[in-house]
């Protein structure tokens, strides 16, 4: 986690700096702090402990720090607790070297015993100072240049990193060095930046280059050049990102969460759009054949958090459609479990940032198998959409808030499609089916629109949970899956200590908690289970329970029983998760508001989980 930028160029560093950092807090709050080259080419580093205000504050908004070249950093702790001595810039004892970090250093330990037998000393807790003392150790040992510093270094540190690192003797430069933790570098007239994601440069540049595992790019005025670990040059190509800056921006809204919650129906239109040609679907530019798609034997799906929970659903539609076996699970236990996994079967992995450091090694471990991988991703240019033979991207645009809303919608289109494809190609549905599934397909956004339309009343009903100590969330089939995504956004940002339950298991421990007021939110979209978590519903009323119903459109005897309802439109059953998740993405919001939470960063979360 932790989020990192750089700029060198003709402009104030500082400002710049705090600006995309701003753009980075989802990746952790705990501390921050940048490293600025003055104008006498000096390095000065000013950090603070809690959120980026406080170091705004301080410098006063960039403004009080002089220079063009700097470098800056939000932190989420790892090693050490969050304080400012903690907290990054990181730099050598002489401040000839300065560095950034994202990531692990594994062997940290060996290395700090290694430098203190040279004759270093260490005042922070981090891994991170153990890497810049490595580097200046190298650096001053060899009296190379500074790849040649870095390039010792990353031969010795293992474990992830994205660091980025100036050298007091190497005016207007920054030295970016990566192996598994995610970095960008951007490119404007004149000016060179460095950052952990798109949205912090969006701004100011869209052309960026992506640098590889164990490669070093150097940032000068203007221009950006790489090396491998030998030293040698190696060439490479920007891209153009096709985001806008206004996407990385609020828009009026309170909360990003809020805005990306109705973003929802154009980020699905825009993913179903990207595979629909002529009222079909084309996995073409996924780069799946027909003859792939037939010889999958059985598929895994691999992802953590929400991705996770579209994996559930995912499981439901594909073996349900397609008539394929499909085992979803976590990346974190998939990656140690030393799976057996078919040689004709097909890896997914699912990921809105394509960094996230269980569902990468998953990838890989299936890759080194000799697995074929399909990554259902939102950033473009992330580790696993490199990593994966086949990508399908989702088109969520950048998510900003810790807990996810927009990308988990399209991760389900995304994963609906497949199905769908799936399905037709091995023969398991007709023509008319088909088609019929296409279309409905097609009116998912206006849907989704309608039950957003519709938040007052949810605001309501939340707003007077805001004091529950529990809330349990029941359903059965594909209705599970969205309780668990459900209960997940709900304890998240409202810090209400919630489960999610397939409702038939209540029964065998979990209805023992239930007291006299305690919230149960029973999902029921699937008509045929309808009636058995209804009564799963009763069993918790007899013990005192609350209840609220999250059903369809016309299935009004659910009055009988809750206390409370929400009503979403008719879908085919194997979408209902696109439309059941909604009101509780809401419900989570509008209890978190109400209890003057920080909905976009909940304590102790970070977006982009990029350590295990
Ligand atoms: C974090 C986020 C979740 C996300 C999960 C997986 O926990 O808060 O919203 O579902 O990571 O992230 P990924 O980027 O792989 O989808």
């Amino acid at each position: 986690m932790c989020g990192i930028v750089g700029y060198t160029g003709e402009r104030q560093a500082a400002v710049i700096l705090l600006e995309g950092l701003s753009k980075l807090e989802y990746r952790g709050y705990d501390s921050a702090g940048v490293a600025v080259r003055d104008n006498d080419g000096k390095i000065e580093v000013v950090k603070a402990k809690g959120r980026l205000s406080v170091l705004e504050e301080k410098t006063n908004g960039g403004q009080a720090l002089s220079g063009t070249c700097g470098i800056g950093h939000t932190r989420w702790a790892t090693h050490g607790e969050p304080s400012e001595g903690n907290a990054h810039p990181h730099h050598s004892d002489d401040l000839s070297v300065v560095a950034v970090h994202n990531g692990i250093i594994e062997n940290y330990q060996e290395l700090k015993d290694k430098l203190i037998r040279k004759g270093y000393q260490f005042y922070s807790e981090t891994d991170t100072e153990i890497a810049v003392k490595l580097i200046d150790y190298y650096y001053k040992k060899y009296l190379g240049t500074p790849v040649d510093a870095i390039n010792h270094a990353m031969v010795r540190i293992r474990g992830s990193y994205a660091l980025a690192v100036m050298f007091e003797e190497y005016p207007g430069e920054i030295y970016a060095a990566r192996k598994d933790s995610p970095m960008i570098l951007g490119v404007g007239e004149g000016e060179c930046y460095l950052a952990s994601d798109v949205p912090a440069i969006l701004k100011y540049t869209r052309n960026v280059y992506y640098i590889g595992n164990m490669e070093i790019g150097r940032l000068g005025k203007g221009q950006v050049t790489f090396y491998n670990l030998d030293g040698d040059q190696v060439e490479k190509e920007a891209t153009e990102i096709q985001w806008d800056a206004e996407a990385a921006e609020k828009a009026g809204y309170e909360h990003f969460m809020m805005k990306e919650i109705h973003e929802q129906p154009k980020a699905v239109s825009d993913t179903l759009r990207s595979v629909l040609r002529d009222g079909r679907i084309d996995l073409s530019d996924v780069g799946l054949t027909e003859e792939d798609i037939k010889e999958i034997s059985r598929i895994y799906i691999v992802a953590c958090g929400s991705a996770y929970h579209v994996g559930v659903a995912a499981q439901y539609v594909i073996e349900d459609l397609a008539k394929i076996p499909v085992r979803v699970e976590l990346a974190s236990e998939f990656r140690y479990r030393r799976p057996l996994l078919d040689p004709s079967g097909l890896v997914i992995v699912i990921s809105q940032s394509g960094e996230t450091a269980d569902s990468l090694a998953a990838l890989r471990e299936a890759k080194e198998k000799g697995i074929k991988t399909l990554g259902i991703v939102n950033v473009v240019g992330s580790s696993i959409a490199r990593e994966a033979d086949n990508v399908f991207y989702t088109l969520a645009g950048p998510e900003i808030a810790v807990a996810t809303t927009k990308a988990y919608s399209t991760q389900l289109i995304a994963c609906y499609a497949l199905a769908i494809q799936f399905a037709k190609v091995r023969g398991e549905i007709d023509d008319e089916d088909y088609t019929g599934l296409i279309t409905e397909l097609e009116t998912l956004p206006d849907k989704i629109g309608k039950i957003i339309e519709d938040k007052e009343r949810i605001q309501w009903f939340a707003s007077k949970q805001a004091a529950a100590k529990d809330i349990f969330f029941i359903g059965r089939g594909i209705d599970y899956a969205i309780t668990l995504e459900g209960s997940l956004k709900m304890k998240e940002i409202s810090y209400i200590h919630s489960e999610a339950y397939a409702a038939g298991e209540l029964k065998h421990g979990t209805i023992s908690l239930i007291e006299d007021g305690t919230l149960v939110i029973g999902v029921l979209t699937q008509q045929d289970l309808y009636e058995k978590t209804v009564s799963n519903m009763v069993e918790c009323k007899s013990r005192g329970a609350y209840l609220m119903g999250l059903t369809t459109y016309g299935n009004y005897s659910i009055e009988d029983t809750a206390d409370f309802v929400v009503y979403v439109p008719k879908t085919d059953v194997h979408f209902s998760v696109s439309l059941a998740v909604i009101p509780l993405q809401l419900m989570a919001y509008y209890v978190s508001l109400a209890k003057g939470l920080d909905v976009d960063k909940p304590r102790n979360l970070a977006k982009s989980v990029t350590v295990e």
